[in-house]
């Protein structure tokens, strides 16, 4: 089977995409990272990437006037990186359909709660607030809608007394670290099939 040309697009610190670049150095994951590409300059995924001798360029939202020509900025960088699948690992902003429509079905994102409970930027505080006993995170395809697309893989985390955000984060984070390069593995090794809303796994 043909490797899996990755993009992947993160804000900020990068953890996700660390575990993805060891998961593919081990041999894990039958994969290659073309590229990493950030929405701001001062992330720290653009070291992690450059350290691991992996292409990294910041399209800075900043310097867009519109959704649409910054959406056409990534796209033109992962067209150019010949790039196959979209990993989305702490990206921080919704993609329009102009995006969504130029990868379809192969666009994925993690998600630090159990979908569709606690959507959006802000899931630990939302699920503190709430005062869920569980939450954990979620694999899925992205879709049009936020947070919305077939899930791929989920796993609960409890929560505990006494959390607050970092605390939850944490606890969570470390399955996040397992399951996306999981994902991905499954993605590329061409078990993943997507039956409406369903992600049948075959294996
Ligand atoms: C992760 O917890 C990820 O699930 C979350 O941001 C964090 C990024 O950490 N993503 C979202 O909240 C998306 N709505 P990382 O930069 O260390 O991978």
């Amino acid at each position: 089977m043909a490797k899996e040309n990755l993009g992947i697009l993160c804000s900020g610190r990068g953890s996700n995409l660390q575990s993805i670049i060891e998961n593919i150095e081990s041999g894990n994951i039958n994969a290659e990272i073309k590229i990493v590409l950030t929405d701001k300059p001062d992330a720290m995924a653009l070291s992690r990437a450059k350290d691991a001798g992996i292409k990294a360029v910041c399209v800075n939202r900043k310097e867009f006037e519109t959704r649409e020509a910054f959406e056409k900025a990534l796209i033109k960088e992962l067209k150019a990186a010949n790039v196959t699948l979209v990993i989305l690992a702490g990206f921080m902003r919704l993609l329009s359909p102009l995006f969504v429509r130029a990868y379809e079905g192969r666009i994925m994102n993690i998600h630090p709660a159990l979908l569709p409970s606690f959507q959006g930027a802000h899931a630990h505080r939302d699920v503190l607030a709430y005062g869920v006993k569980v939450s954990g995170c979620t694999v899925h395809f992205v879709d049009e809608g936020m947070d919305s697309g077939p899930i791929i893989l989920q796993e609960a985390v409890p929560v505990l007394d006494g959390d607050t955000e970092e605390t939850l984060a944490a606890r969570v984070l470390k399955v996040e670290h397992r399951i996306y390069p999981e994902a991905i593995r499954l993605f590329a090794e061409g078990k993943l099939k997507v039956e409406g809303r369903k992600v049948k796994i075959l294996e």
